[in-house]
């Protein structure tokens, strides 16, 4: 019998109906991409670690969150029937705006160009909170791409991950804009477990010193620790999957910047995710 036809037996012999909800397990670790300055790849480096996650039999949410500017779809070479603007207008439940990627990821699209979706509402966060949290299926990680920035949206998204990637590049304005936002998370929404992913790098060296210079001011003014996730070398490879559509784990697997990607994967899977509460919202609240 169905859900209907068990409240309706119910009904008829009088009884309260229960709705017995699958019972979440709290597993999902929650992981935001995100970055002060645009362009330093937070969407390839999320849609890759989720088909390289996926690949070792982890079940994956990846969560488009650039949701004025949607890129997930592109760069994946999909094109899904709806995507978040839809789930948030009420048209669609989130279960059917999900959609199967490569790899058996599981897709939550978002929109491009739509008014109104750039700086998502309370209501509409609110909403989104309760949809991904009643979801009847559990994950094993749920990847958040975030857009580029201090806005009220990108705020929102880390702080519904316990796990904050921030990803940087050589180039100085990247620091200072990654130094901005890991500012602004931690004084005001008292974030503090951030991982460094350097960008773009000729070699491990580079990658240190970077993450050197970011980790001295934080340390220095914000008496804050940030911790080195690992780094990605510069590799055409990549922009020559993005123009494929195509991930570059997929089609590229033994580059230089995917053997990358697949040691920072691994260095995740063995981390356990220090218990953090920033006493903020969190996606998967059923756990709590
Ligand atoms: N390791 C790399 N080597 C070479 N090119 C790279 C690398 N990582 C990213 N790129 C290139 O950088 C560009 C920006 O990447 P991506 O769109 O993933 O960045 P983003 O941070 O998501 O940008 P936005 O802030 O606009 O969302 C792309 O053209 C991509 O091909
Ligand atoms: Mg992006």
């Amino acid at each position: 019998m169905d859900q209907a036809g068990v409240l309706r037996e119910m009904t008829r012999k009088g009884m309260p109906p229960i709705i017995e909800r699958k019972r979440y397990n709290g597993n999902t670790r929650v992981i935001a991409v995100t970055s002060g300055k645009g362009g330093v790849g937070k969407t390839n480096i999320t849609a890759n670690f989720a088909y390289i996650f996926s690949k070792m039999g982890k079940r994956i949410l990846l969560l488009d969150a650039d949701t004025g500017l949607a890129n997930i779809d592109v760069i994946l070479g999909i094109t899904p029937k709806y995507n978040l603007h839809h789930v948030l207008n009420g048209e669609k439940a989130l279960s059917e705006a999900v959609v199967e990627g490569p790899g058996g990821v599981k897709i939550l699209p978002a929109s491009s160009g739509v008014p109104g979706m750039a700086e998502l509402s309370k209501g509409q966060k609110f909403t989104l909170l309760e949809e991904i949290d009643g979801l009847d299926e559990d994950f094993d990680f749920m990847l958040i791409d975030t857009a580029a920035g201090i806005t009220d949206n990108v705020m929102y998204f880390n702080m519904a991950a316990r796990e904050i990637i921030v990803v940087v590049s050589p180039e100085p304005t990247s620091l200072t804009d990654a130094y901005a936002l890991i500012k602004m998370l931690y004084q005001n929404y008292k974030a503090r477990c951030f991982m460094v992913l350097v960008n773009m790098v000729k070699d491990s060296n580079e990658a240190i010193e970077v993450y050197t210079r970011l980790s001295n001011a934080t340390n220095h003014f914000l008496d804050l620790p940030i911790e080195y996730l690992g780094y990605i070398p510069h590799d055409q490879n990549v922009s020559k999957a993005v123009r494929k559509q195509r991930l570059l784990a997929e089609i590229f697997s033994d580059s230089k910047a995917s053997k990358s990607m697949s040691k920072i994967i691994e260095k995740l899977c063995m981390k356990q995710p220090k218990d953090y509460d920033n006493g903020t919202i969190k996606f998967f609240g059923r756990s709590l």
